[in-house]
């Protein structure tokens, strides 16, 4: 687990204006989030590296970019009609809603006795994604009826609430609830958000919004090889807004109703796809490691047998360690030819490949890396929060890899006279045309600094007295907060040499 505070992260975002509450003005909307003029840059940086290293910077990747309503037969052929649904859980007393697979009860035992005279007993639901994390809950209400009841021994029963006999859920107090037995059964519930398409409202105009990007690429599966510009092995990638009606969304962006996907089906002979599944869960972690995420609190963790999706032969998340705890940041899958079958079946479309060279036709199998946007981003951010002492103070600072950060650098005048706010402006004027820089002469130098650090500058540029006579400028490094000079002349390549990467002096 990090030891960075979630509560730290979301008070950052908000404040310099990464991340906001969506509609908050009119008391927000669970599961909604909004980027700010920093976020949008930072998310934005996010989705283009991945586009460039996964899709430009390749021989064997093209884009694509995919409606989100598409013909609801789509969905029927995919399976998410009948089958993408979590059970979900009431409560009869307080009408909140739960999943019913993050419910778990504890059985506590109080000194005190009932009329029976037996030991007074309290089944405690928690929420988690495992019991350990439900515990927290289940303990706040043992340790609220503890002050009734005595002190409990440690649970003895801890059990999903999936798992209870029926008989039994009459005994549970649930999350937001004093009473016993207001918890429904689970019942299935479509994650799917509906609309209708055209005037009229009813069963035949129902359309869905897409909960993944990926059912586009395999239903233009056979527009794109028409294209004659790929063959065997290729993938198709696309970036775009997926939605799910999650029964709880939560921990911040993490687990959203309206989110970004970055996925990539890859296609290839079935007897290559194992290959290619070991390639992808290998190239995709290092993708987060290249741009900053710390290998240690990254991990691959493959699905067991009964997490596997009926179709699939593999699948492997990458998980990171967030604040929260540890959680998916990308599926891989080995999806098979599910998907292509699926679609030749519903469609009566054939969606399989010839190989001209082998004279073969074929379904080709699928590997897929399915990424987050908004995940990825959350953990860049977690990843980058740090606090260090600089001058006796605290001092709080983002540490995005440069590709990644917001504004590449700052342009500062050291005071707004002597010429040097012009200088600094033509700086300015000359480095907007290759990065996203900004400009700022309020206040004094110390808190312009620490400002940019809070947003994640990897560089700040200052004119001082010396430019006008020399026509240098001091560089200042985000991390180190060394400072040293360099020429005005040619500033544009001096920057690009040390966004990527090249040494910074030792010493100013
Ligand atoms: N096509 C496969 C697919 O959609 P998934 O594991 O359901 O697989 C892939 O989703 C990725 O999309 C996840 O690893 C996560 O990064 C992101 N994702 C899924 N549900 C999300 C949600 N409710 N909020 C934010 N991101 C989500």
């Amino acid at each position: 687990m990090m030891d960075v505070e979630m509560d730290k992260v979301v008070s950052l975002c908000k404040r310099r204006g990464f991340i906001f509450p969506s509609s908050e003005i009119y008391g927000g909307i669970n599961g909604f989030w909004d980027y700010g003029p920093l976020g949008v840059e930072l998310k934005r940086n996010i989705k283009e590296a991945w586009w460039r290293d996964n899709v430009q910077m390749r021989d064997d990747m093209v884009g694509l970019d995919c409606s989100i309503i598409m013909n609801p037969r789509v969905w029927e052929a995919s399976g998410h009609v009948g089958g993408f649904s979590d059970p979900m859980v009431d409560c009869k007393d307080t009408k909140e809603r739960y999943r019913a697979d993050q419910l778990y009860v504890f059985a506590y035992v109080f000194p005190a006795v009932n009329h029976k005279g037996e030991p007074a007993e309290a089944w405690l639901a928690g929420l988690g994604s495992s019991p350990g994390e439900a515990a927290e809950l289940a303990e706040k209400k043992a340790a609220k009826l503890a002050k009734k009841l005595g002190q409990p021994t440690a649970p003895a029963t801890i059990i999903p609430y999936m798992q209870l006999d029926l008989a039994d859920r009459d005994k549970v107090i649930g999350p937001s609830t004093d009473q016993r037995g207001t918890l429904t059964e689970p019942r299935s519930f479509n994650l799917m958000f509906k609309t209708f398409v055209g005037a009229l409202e009813n069963e035949s105009n129902i359309a869905y919004l897409r909960p993944e990007t990926a059912q586009g690429i395999f239903a233009n599966f056979k527009n794109v090889v028409d294209t004659g510009r790929v063959k065997l092995p290729f993938g198709i990638a696309q970036i775009g807004k997926s939605f799910r009606n999650e029964i709880n969304p939560r921990n911040f962006t993490f687990r959203s109703r309206e989110f970004e996907q970055m996925e990539i089906e890859y296609f290839c002979r079935p007897e290559e796809a194992k290959e290619w599944y070991a390639y992808w869960r290998k190239t995709r972690f290092q993708w987060y490691v290249d741009l900053g995420l710390r290998s240690d609190r990254l991990r691959l963790r493959d699905h067991d047998a009964e997490e596997l999706a009926f179709y699939s032969t593999a699948t492997a998340d990458i998980e990171f360690a967030f604040p929260f705890g540890i959680s998916e940041l990308e599926g891989i899958a080995h999806r098979g030819d599910y998907d292509l079958t699926q679609h030749t079946k519903h469609s009566g479309k054939d969606l399989s490949y010839f190989d001209e060279e082998r004279k073969e036709r074929f379904m080709p199998h699928v590997v897929e890396p399915s990424a987050g946007a908004d995940r990825a981003t959350l953990a860049f951010l977690c990843e980058a929060y740090t606090e260090d002492q600089v001058g006796g103070e605290t001092r709080t600072m983002l540490k995005f890899h440069p590709r990644i950060a917001p504004i590449k650098a700052a342009i500062f005048p050291l005071v707004k006279r002597d010429g040097m706010p012009e200088k600094a402006e033509a700086i300015h004027r000359e480095l907007r045309r290759h990065f996203n820089v900004f400009y700022d002469e309020k206040g004094a130098i110390g808190r312009r600094y620490r400002r940019q650090d809070e947003a994640g500058t990897p560089f700040c540029i200052t004119v001082d007295s010396q430019t006008l006579t020399e026509d240098t400028v001091t560089v200042r490094d985000r991390d180190s907060c060394r400072q040293w000079r360099v020429p005005s002349a040619g500033i544009a390549q001096s920057l690009r040499d040390l966004l990527d990467g090249q040494s910074i002096p030792a010493s100013s």
